[in-house]
């Protein structure tokens, strides 16, 4: 599909997302041939740059020399310095891109994204109408903006609210990164385009589920950022639900935008409300701890810049919760995320229940269940299907085998990043990857008393973990039963279990 000829204006260019994930991402879509023939960037931000010293400084950031630099790529993108704050500064705006658009012939498409600190997102669009940006009289306007979208409810309603005053729903896209990996999709297409998952797909079939986000690194430079979030408005109000939405939704009628995206809201309305009294049980918390890691001595979370000596915000939560519906009723999900794990890896695990009558349990020894669907978001992409199989020999000793795919045996193709998907995807006003805002709102909602819980006179407990571990051991308690524990994931799909 051709993406009609536009202006991407990034407020908050010389920020890190712009350097590290934007503008790389829009150099590989014109890599793969997917950028329309008249197609700009513009760099709007406080610090004052020429145009050809912003692309050079792009060059400098995304490590660019010789032929790549000279690409042409960097000829289409432009800069305008302007106080974000103020709302005289929009009429420079929009004299650059009135000039833009008579010398390029981008025809009053653009596309606003918002990767500025997040206090600007619920003043930038009122200032964008001012100056008649957001009208779609002449070419289309649409406004992407990034996470966090509020701090608890309220705020996430307050912003919705603002921002809706001066674009349309249609026009406004909520980015959740996770929606455009390449394995979150596949999460549709495995349940959706095959026969024989979905039949199984359901409380008499499946034990629990199990999601874990886990992160080798620290907090690295977002310290202060991060000590006012931590996992859970950071990771699970997002990243973690959305999973779990692909996981747990109704097959849509159609694969149309808001059939998707009603579906997925139906899951978040569905999420069984965590009251005060069972957080203790089903809600842990934990920060991470100095530690020695393969010989390196690691900081502990409150030694890091930017961070509060006394934080106690957490790097790691781990969660049990219910959906109540017909498909879902009595099956417990587990989510678990953190900072400083042993290592980065984020997979979601589907547990089938065991044989009915067990036959071989001599043979099973303490495991007597193996039959495990695992699907690994990242890193080495792909699917593992976990069965018994009868060792070779006398008697019937049962063993573990894997049924296996990978994304990287599918060497044809390169994957796209996830910000290049949605980028595209963007361009051709296809808002299926992108967050509601009902959905948003129904996600804080789930999440709000865990919020309220932790600003209480009578905050839930913070557990101190090692850098390097699992989280705190207490997190174990929450899902361990007979013959169940959490998953313990290695790097590699194809060194995993066997
Ligand atoms: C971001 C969080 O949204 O997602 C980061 O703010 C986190 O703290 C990141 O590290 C994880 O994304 P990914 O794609 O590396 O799993």
């Amino acid at each position: 599909m051709n993406s009609d000829n536009c202006i991407i204006v990034i407020f908050g260019a010389s920020g890190d997302l712009t350097k590290r994930k934007l503008v790389p991402a829009v150099y590989d879509l014109k890599k793969r041939g997917h950028l329309p023939d008249r197609f700009a960037i513009l760099g709007i931000g406080r610090t004052e740059y020429s145009e050809e010293s912003f692309r050079e400084k792009l060059q400098a950031d995304m490590e660019m020399e010789g032929d790549e630099a000279n690409s042409s790529f960097f000829q289409d993108i432009y800069y305008q310095s302007l106080n974000t704050s103020s709302p005289d500064d929009y009429v420079k705006l929009k004299d650059k891109l009135t000039g833009l658009d008579k010398q390029l012939g981008t025809e009053g498409n653009y596309i606003f994204y918002l990767a500025t600190p997040p206090r600007l997102y619920s003043l930038i669009p009122g200032f964008l109408s001012e100056q008649g940006l957001n009208s779609e009289e002449r070419g289309w306007k649409r406004l992407i903006v990034e996470k966090p979208f509020g701090t608890d409810l309220q705020s996430a309603r307050e912003l919705n609210r603002e921002i809706l005053k001066y674009f349309n729903e249609s026009q406004l896209y909520r980015i959740d990164h996770y929606l455009g990996k390449e394995t979150v999709q596949n999460i549709l297409v495995t349940r959706f385009g095959n026969g024989f998952f979905e039949p199984l797909w359901n409380r008499n079939f499946i034990d629990h589920v199990e999601i874990t986000a886990a992160e080798s690194l620290g907090v690295e430079k977002r310290g202060g950022y991060y000590d006012s979030s931590g996992a859970l408005k950071d990771m699970v109000q997002n990243h973690l639900l959305q999973l779990t939405a692909m996981v747990a939704m109704e097959p849509p009628a159609s694969f149309e935008s808001d059939a998707i995206r009603n579906e997925t809201l139906k899951v978040f309305q569905s999420l069984k409300p965590l009251n005060r009294d069972e957080l203790d049980n089903c809600f842990i918390r934990g920060q991470y701890t100095a530690s020695t890691i393969k010989g390196e001595k690691v900081k502990g979370y409150r030694e890091e810049e930017g961070v509060d000596p006394e934080s106690r915000t957490e790097t790691f939560t781990a969660l049990k919760f219910y959906i109540e519906n017909w498909r879902w009723g009595g099956v417990p999900f587990y989510i678990r995320t953190g900072k400083r794990l042993p290592t980065r890896v984020s997979e979601i695990v589907i547990h089938f229940k065991s044989t009915p009558h067990k036959l071989f349990k001599k043979a099973f020894g303490t495991q007597d269940n193996f039959n495990k669907l695992i699907i690994r978001i990242q890193p080495d992409e792909g699917i593992l299907l976990k069965f018994g199989m009868k060792m070779p020999g006398a008697g019937f000793d049962v063993k573990e085998a894997n049924m296996s795919f990978r994304y990287s045996e599918l060497s044809s193709v390169e994957m796209a990043s996830a910000y290049e998907r949605l980028l595209l995807d963007c361009m051709h006003g296809d808002s299926t990857l992108y967050a509601r805002g009902d959905a948003v709102e129904a996600c804080w909602e789930f999440i709000q008393p865990l919020l309220d819980y932790e600003n209480s006179d009578d905050p839930p407990k913070i557990y101190g973990y090692p850098a390097g571990s699992w989280g705190p051991d207490c997190a174990d308690d929450l899902i361990e039963g007979e013959g169940v524990t959490w998953r313990y994931p290695c790097k590699n799909l194809a060194s995993d279990g066997m």
